[in-house]
């Protein structure tokens, strides 16, 4: 290769790297496979290194990913956290062996653990107590996530038994179980969001979150796999996580010490066919070296240390034919594609469909009918295609050629610019819209009405005695009782969830309304923000923006919904019907404008309230809660243990400093 293509390939990796880095950390939401990532990071090392005057300090082989954000305080730690180099195949791991032998010669033992797919996190325990959770953010400092880590039930608080040190620090994954994310991400569905691609990105998301009461609900859990400190018990790494087990951790059982390579071999292929069995995702097995005191010999390079390495299953794959695509609308008009493929067996189980997820996709595979494709079942639970044997194809095959109205109405669909995904617009007359429609407006979350199934609702539309929501309002019991399988009881049950349903707050309403992207948090807020349907109806989008956490989608998804006459309608013979489209009196009174015009950031722990019931306090009066420090920001509500990054940004700013008794001052009736 020439010095000319060198620093293109360069450049073009790095801008192609970067990318995919903010995607992954900083969107949870990747677009390539970890292995993909890992091939093109190689190969930009090795061009790096072959052509070290086009080497940029800033190119991502000189870092550790960073999910760092700005609404939390940052931590810095005491022990940076690197990242594991990879291993793909047996003779990767000969060679990782071969390097430590020639530092430290033979007779060492290693230890073999599960790689555990989720989002990595250090906790400090100080006289077993836990003083602190934080991520490994850019390595050298986290995010502090403590009130969202204390949420984990399999975290201790409080260590067990004894033994431990004063002050250490264990480092561990945080990994949300399939089952839950697969509940998770039906529950998104049905409130029209945006799906997680797999569990270790709904980990990381969580995590995140502002909300500690919504990461509880979300059931993570934690494994760990790293005590750090000066004073461990044992010089082994396989011991001293025994102990940690002793004192309450989660360790995992699978762990095992290994004498040679061959051990090491049987651990990985035992694992490659068992991983499905246990319930959080793993997506490869660590291979240390058990002495920490050989450890320490071994030392780091600039990214990791010499004494471990990630060993990635390969993703589980096989080759099959396309037989036709077909597409799918959701409650939202969303048009999801679908793959129908020859039948074929991977990872245990038979694959008849895969997801294609948007046009774009079909587009960047240049899909063809009957094309031999490649499906793989990796980290995510729906398989996808990943490749096409384009060699394979016959001279007259068919492009695949995206829709271009709904298959369910014939409606043209939309896209709207920046979106991958394609709508039918015809949300109050597409089948399977008024259907999902009708399940989400009567689902647990929204109005609660009880004895309306998937196969009810289906019936009822078949019967044609619902069209739309507000048809539900004007069933008679003898209309219900001609159903297949609907006795008298079965009826009144529906009927008295229907009555009971107008007793359900406006941002319950709100929701179950189904307007695309108002999920429970964001109707919420809206209710709360404007009082009722009709204020809301007078917002423009640019006013909708300036609401806290309301963003251009949603406010225009809002706008959008309410210019509509139909909506309108419904929205009218609901209201006569007794449904709530505003909110209560009480709720109303307790509202203020004694912050009104102010952003004020909360830092700290507080005595008499935590941090969200203070930013619910700020709203409530009509300020702004907000993460970070900036010349715009009126005050800082400070705690205790503020942080000293935060402390200097104010002093420098001169942002006045307030506290938790002169804030209940200011908002004193
Ligand atoms: S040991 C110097 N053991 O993988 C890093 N890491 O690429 C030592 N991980 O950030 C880490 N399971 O979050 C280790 N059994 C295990 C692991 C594990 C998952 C994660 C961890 C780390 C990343 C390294």
């Amino acid at each position: 290769m020439d010095r000319e293509e060198a620093y293109r390939k360069i450049t073009d990796l790095l801008q192609e790297l970067e990318e995919h880095n903010y995607k992954y950390y900083v969107l949870h939401q990747p677009e390539i496979s970890d292995y993909d990532f890992d091939m093109k990071l190689r190969e930009l090392e090795k061009l790096e290194a072959d052509f070290p005057e086009f080497a940029d300090p800033f190119s991502p082989t000189q870092r550790v990913g960073s999910d760092l954000s700005k609404a939390f305080e940052q931590v810095e730690h005491r022990y940076p956290m690197l990242s594991l180099s990879n291993a793909y195949s047996e003779e990767e791991i000969r060679d990782f062996d071969n390097r430590i032998k020639k530092l430290i010669g033979d007779g060492f033992e290693y230890v073999c653990e599960l790689k555990f797919d989720g989002s990595s996190i250090s906790l400090l325990y100080e006289q077993g107590k836990l003083v602190r959770a934080v991520t490994r953010g850019d390595g050298v400092k986290g995010d502090d996530v403590t009130a969202n880590v204390k949420t984990i039930r399999s975290v201790p608080m409080k260590l067990r038994g004894n033994g431990y040190p004063d002050s250490f620090e264990i480092r561990g994954e945080i990994v949300m179980p399939m089952h839950v994310f697969e509940e998770l991400n039906k529950q998104r569905e049905e409130s029209g969001e945006a799906l997680f691609a797999n569990p270790r990105n709904a980990a990381a998301g969580t995590l995140k979150m502002q909300n500690p009461s919504i990461v509880a609900s979300r059931k993570l859990d934690a494994y760990f796999f790293s005590v750090m400190g000066e004073k461990l018990p044992e010089d082994g790494h396989y011991q001293n996580l025994r102990k940690a087990a002793g004192w309450g951790f989660k360790v995992s059982e699978a762990m095992k010490l290994c004498r040679n390579l061959d051990e090491v071999y049987a651990y990985l292929n035992k694992w490659d066919l068992e991983r499905h069995k246990i319930p959080a995702g793993t997506d490869g097995v660590v291979i240390k070296v058990n002495s920490q005191q050989l450890q320490e010999e071994l030392g780091f390079t600039a990214k990791s240390p010499r004494w471990a390495v990630a060993y990635k299953f390969k993703a589980e794959s096989a080759a099959t034919v396309l037989k036709s695509v077909t597409y799918q609308v959701g409650r939202t008009g969303a048009v999801t594609p679908v793959a129908n493929l020859d039948p074929v067996q991977i990872a245990g189980t038979v694959v008849k469909r895969a997801s294609l997820h948007n046009s774009d996709i079909i587009k960047k595979l240049d899909l063809h009918l009957n094309d031999t494709v490649f499906v793989e079942k990796g980290g995510e639970i729906i398989p996808k295609i990943t490749g096409v044997k384009a060699d394979m194809r016959h001279p007259m095959a068919k492009p695949v050629q995206f829709i271009d109205k709904c298959p369910e109405c014939n409606t043209p669909l939309v896209r709207t610019e920046g979106e991958a995904a394609h709508y039918c617009p015809n949300d109050m007359g597409c089948p399977p819209q008024i259907k999902g429609k009708i399940e989400h407006f009567v689902s647990r979350r929204a109005m609660d009405i009880d004895g309306l199934g998937q196969e009810t609702i289906e019936s009822l539309y078949n019967h044609g005695l619902v069209k739309g929501i507000a048809d539900l309002f004007t069933l008679k019991k003898e209309q219900l009782t001609e159903l297949e399988r609907m006795g008298d009881k079965s009826a009144q049950r529906i009927l008295d969830g229907l009555e009971e349903s107008k007793k359900a707050p406006f941002e319950r309403v709100l929701y179950a309304l189904g307007i695309r992207y108002v999920g429970e948090t964001v109707a919420k807020k809206l209710a709360m923000e404007v009082f009722s349907i009709d204020n809301l109806k007078l917002k423009s989008k640019e006013e909708l923006e300036e609401i806290n956490e309301i963003g251009e989608r949603i406010a225009e998804s809002v706008v959008e919904y309410l210019s509509e006459p139909g909506h309108l309608e419904m929205i009218e013979f609901l209201k006569e019907q007794g449904l709530h489209f505003q909110i209560s009196e009480e709720k109303i009174s307790n509202r203020t404008d004694k912050l009104k015009g102010l952003s004020i950031v909360i830092s700290g722990t507080f005595e008499n309230h935590s941090r969200d019931e203070l930013k619910q306090l700020i709203e409530q009066n009509g300020g702004k809660n907000v993460g970070s420090i900036s010349k715009k920001t009126s005050y800082i509500l400070a705690g205790e243990n503020m942080g000293p990054s935060k402390l200097e940004k104010a002093e420098q700013l001169g942002v006045p400093i307030i506290s938790e008794v002169d804030f209940m001052k200011m908002i004193e009736v």
